[in-house]
């Protein structure tokens, strides 16, 4: 299965793509998780990915678009994959469909996680993430609390705050996906394979809800 996430800032998009790859065996390829972690090494990427994260604004394109040619080339990629945060524009989009064509891959369905908005502001400014690039769980300080405060409970690193969870950088962040990010519900939606689901509720009823549109065995 080739499974492509849809959704907000704050949706839940990282915390349910992280479940389903445990379930099917994928991997699950992040843009947010992959551009931090480029950030963090300072690559050529990472150097210039900082300034346009820090003010909620997309990357340039050619950057997220070299990033995933390599990824999806893998080997690895062979047995399918889920995608979380790219593409998140139509020039994306159709860079994504042109790649998959050249490697004889498509698609098989997009997952459209709808959650209200003013859910999605008390989800991202609740939320530490851990930046073990190992790990990368995500945990929110009332809705999926630590058992230890500020600590990791898979790998014991200390949670960080997100520097763009800040509330000016939330909010452009919301118009940035209304304004680039959603027209690719109706681009993939005339394609036939959108399926939308409903984020919100706990984690485990929107897994629920997830695996049975996805027909998944549970
Ligand atoms: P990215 O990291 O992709 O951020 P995002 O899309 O804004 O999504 P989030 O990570 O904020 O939210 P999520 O839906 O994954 O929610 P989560 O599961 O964490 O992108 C960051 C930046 O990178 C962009 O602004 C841009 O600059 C750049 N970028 C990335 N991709 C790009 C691209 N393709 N092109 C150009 N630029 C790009 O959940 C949120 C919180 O809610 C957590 O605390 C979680 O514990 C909690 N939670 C989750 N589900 C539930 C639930 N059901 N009930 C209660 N709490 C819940």
């Amino acid at each position: 299965m080739q499974i492509l996430f849809l959704g907000a800032p704050g949706a839940g998009k990282g915390t349910q793509c992280k479940k389903l790859a445990e379930k099917l065996g994928l991997p699950h390829l992040s843009s947010g998780d992959l551009l931090r972690e480029a950030v963090k090494q300072g690559t050529k990427a990472g150097v210039a990915a900082k300034s346009f994260m820090d003010k909620g604004i997309l990357v340039p394109d050619d950057v997220l678009i070299a990033m995933f040619r390599e990824f999806l080339s893998k080997p690895e990629m062979d047995k399918g994959f889920i995608l979380d945060g790219f593409p998140r524009n139509l020039p994306q989009a159709e860079s994504l469909s042109t790649l998959l064509t050249e490697l004889s891959k498509s698609l098989t369905v997009v997952i459209n996680l709808h959650t209200s908005e003013d859910l999605l502001v008390e989800r991202i400014t609740g939320r530490r993430t851990c930046p073990n690039k190992e790990c990368n769980a995500v945990y929110h300080v009332k809705f999926q609390a630590p058992k230890q405060l500020g600590v990791c409970d898979k790998c014991a690193t200390e949670l960080v705050h997100r520097s763009d969870d800040k509330p000016d950088v939330v909010k452009q962040r919301l118009t940035t996906y209304a304004e680039q990010t959603e027209p690719l519900i109706t681009y993939y939606g005339n394609q036939g394979i959108v399926k939308t689901v409903d984020g919100e509720g706990e984690p485990e009823e929107v897994f629920d809800r997830l695996v049975k549109t996805l027909k998944v065995p549970v």
